[in-house]
């Protein structure tokens, strides 16, 4: 059941874009590359932590609207492996915001019901930062609705050589046969095991690109990419996104429930029946 007033009041934009939002529609999964923090803040002749900051309540923003329409899953790219490139003290702002972030939000989360928790590669992270992430799932351990997914020292390519270096670790034990390396056996050894693939990616900022967020995770997803700078990415951008989302015809490498049928001609040439 989605929360319409919770999310918007009647008669604001939000609200008429939300009343097109069919809620059988809605996807179970959404993902978020959140970029551009780092130009609202130049634009603004601010610091970039600023932007960051910004970006933050972003962040805020748009799980209260998750929570509200009931989605199962959304993940966020927070950090990622090649992040740690930046400036120090960038660095370590952003570590000391994702902190404060857990700190402010950790009764609302409980209150809203969402679930805590992080993906990427987590042991090499500062003990400190180790310890906001494990308090952050343990306290909303028992929460049922929507699941948050922060992808923290996180890339596409290292979390598939960490399954990869599974898999050869476990064949050498003799714990794994080549014929039963499937699929199925890759998707219980990501980091996002049990959790469906996103059905929408979101990349603000207007740059078109992965950048190696969920490589394995998004080979169906539908993408939507938006010039919106993520500190300005609010509830009226989100449900855009949901709507878009929900004009695409997502067919899976097969046809339309509606296409019409084809035969083949005998010069092999699909012909319309
Ligand atoms: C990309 O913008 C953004 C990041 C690398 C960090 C994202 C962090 C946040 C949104 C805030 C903290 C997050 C949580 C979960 C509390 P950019 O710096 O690359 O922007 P630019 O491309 O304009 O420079």
């Amino acid at each position: 059941m989605i929360d319409k007033d919770g999310i918007a009041r009647p008669g604001t934009p939000e609200r008429q874009i939300l009343d097109e939002i069919r809620p059988e529609g809605l996807p179970r999964h959404i993902a978020i590359i959140m970029d551009g923090n780092g130009r609202w803040a130049k634009a603004r002749n601010l610091p970039r932590i600023q932007g960051h900051r910004a970006g933050a309540q972003a962040v805020r923003t748009t799980l209260e609207t998750t929570a509200r329409l009931g989605i199962e899953v959304i993940t966020l790219y927070a950090f990622s492996t090649e992040n740690w490139k930046r400036p120090k003290l960038e660095i370590r702002a952003l570590w000391a915001l994702l902190k404060e972030f857990i700190d402010s939000q950790l009764e609302t989360f409980k209150k809203n019901n969402l679930r805590f928790q992080a993906i990427g590669d987590l042991e090499r992270l500062d003990p400190s930062v180790r310890r906001y992430v494990d308090r952050a799932r343990h306290v909303t351990r028992d929460c049922t609705g929507t699941l948050v997914q922060i992808a923290l020292n996180y890339s596409g390519r290292h979390e598939l050589s960490r399954v990869i270096r599974t898999a050869v670790a476990d064949a050498a034990q003799g714990l794994l046969k080549p014929e039963t390396l499937d699929e199925a056996w890759i998707d219980r050894h990501l980091d996002t095991a049990g959790v469906p693939d996103p059905d929408l990616l979101i990349r603000t900022s207007g740059e078109q690109r992965i950048s190696n967020f969920l490589l394995w995770q998004i080979a169906y997803s539908e993408i939507y990419f938006t010039r919106v700078l993520w500190p300005d990415f609010g509830t009226a951008e989100f449900l855009e996104a949901i709507r878009a989302y929900q004009q695409r015809d997502r067919r899976f490498g097969g046809l339309s429930p509606d296409a019409k049928p084809e035969s083949i001609s005998p010069g092999g040439s699909p012909v319309q029946a």
